[in-house]
């Protein structure tokens, strides 16, 4: 899929931030939207700003994803697009059993159902569309917060596993990859985050601009914000070096907050 235009989309976490842009987007080029969400009002409201269905409820628990692809099948007939958004940024430092588990649940776990749930589908009929919502913390790391760098990495890890395994048989993947994003979770993330990602910080708008670009150039990483792919290249490079710069920024951030 080159455009969304008369497609069927399911947007999770698309009650506020990167997945209402994304929702409305989407809706703009003529794609037809489920909005998912775990605040029903949010994904309502969001809904019905672009002419899109809700669909509110749990996209990472097997039952819960099991009921939003029903739902969806439902509206849309065939699923085109699934773009597993809804993430979580949990956990100071290296986190508590409650914050890995709700990571590893929302951030990992909610693209390995929904995948396993339309992957038959897709490969029957040919053709499907996955974009994972990773961040650019999936290819390089996330001061501060230690349960959102691993599960991140893992999300990439499956988006590119699913890829290198299904391409031939037209399943078309995409790991979008942002730095800072204006949203709640910006906002809601340590003082640390903001120092390191507040300067570049892009809107949510931006991003749905490099989904849509994305989609139309087809590769795997879709990066809103370029450098990212610089960044990514060091760390492969000289990683030692990658290290020492990011332990050089802990030890910045340390001094400032
Ligand atoms: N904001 C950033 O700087 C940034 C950068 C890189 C990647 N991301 C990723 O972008 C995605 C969206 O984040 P955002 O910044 O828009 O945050 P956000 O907090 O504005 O939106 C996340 C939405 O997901 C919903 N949600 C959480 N768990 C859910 C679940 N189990 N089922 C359904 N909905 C659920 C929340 O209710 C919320 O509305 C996340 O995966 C996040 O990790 C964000």
């Amino acid at each position: 899929m080159r455009s969304v235009a008369g497609a069927g989309v399911v947007v999770t976490g698309a009650g506020s931030g990167i997945g209402a842009a994304l929702a409305r987007r989407f809706a703009a080029e003529g794609a037809r939207v489920v909005v998912n969400d775990l605040n029903a009002d949010a994904a309502a409201q969001v809904a019905r700003s672009c002419g899109a269905t809700a669909a509110p409820g749990d996209a990472a628990s097997a039952d819960g994803v099991a009921a939003l692809l029903a739902t969806a099948a439902g509206v849309l007939g065939e699923i085109d697009l699934y773009c597993a958004n809804a993430g979580v940024a949990l956990g100071d430092g290296e986190g508590d059993e409650a914050d890995w588990e709700a990571s590893w649940q929302v951030n990992v776990m909610a693209h390995v159902r929904a995948a396993r749930l339309l992957l038959p589908g897709w490969l029957e009929r040919g053709s499907g569309h996955l974009i994972c919502t990773v961040s650019a913390a999936g290819l390089l790391t996330m001061l501060g917060t230690a349960p959102y760098s691993a599960t991140k990495h893992a999300a990439l890890s499956f988006a590119e596993w699913l890829a290198a395994t299904y391409a031939h048989r037209g399943l078309t993947v995409q790991a979008l990859c942002p730095m800072g994003v204006r949203t709640a979770m910006l906002d809601g993330i340590s003082p640390a985050a903001e120092l390191i990602l507040g300067e570049t910080a892009i809107t949510t708008e931006e991003v749905a601009d490099a989904v849509i670009a994305g989609i139309a150039g087809g590769g795997f990483l879709i990066l809103p914000h370029p450098d990212v792919a610089r960044m990514y290249a060091n760390r492969a490079a000289d990683t030692d070096r990658w290290l020492h710069g990011m332990n050089k920024l802990q030890t910045r951030t340390e001094t400032a907050v």
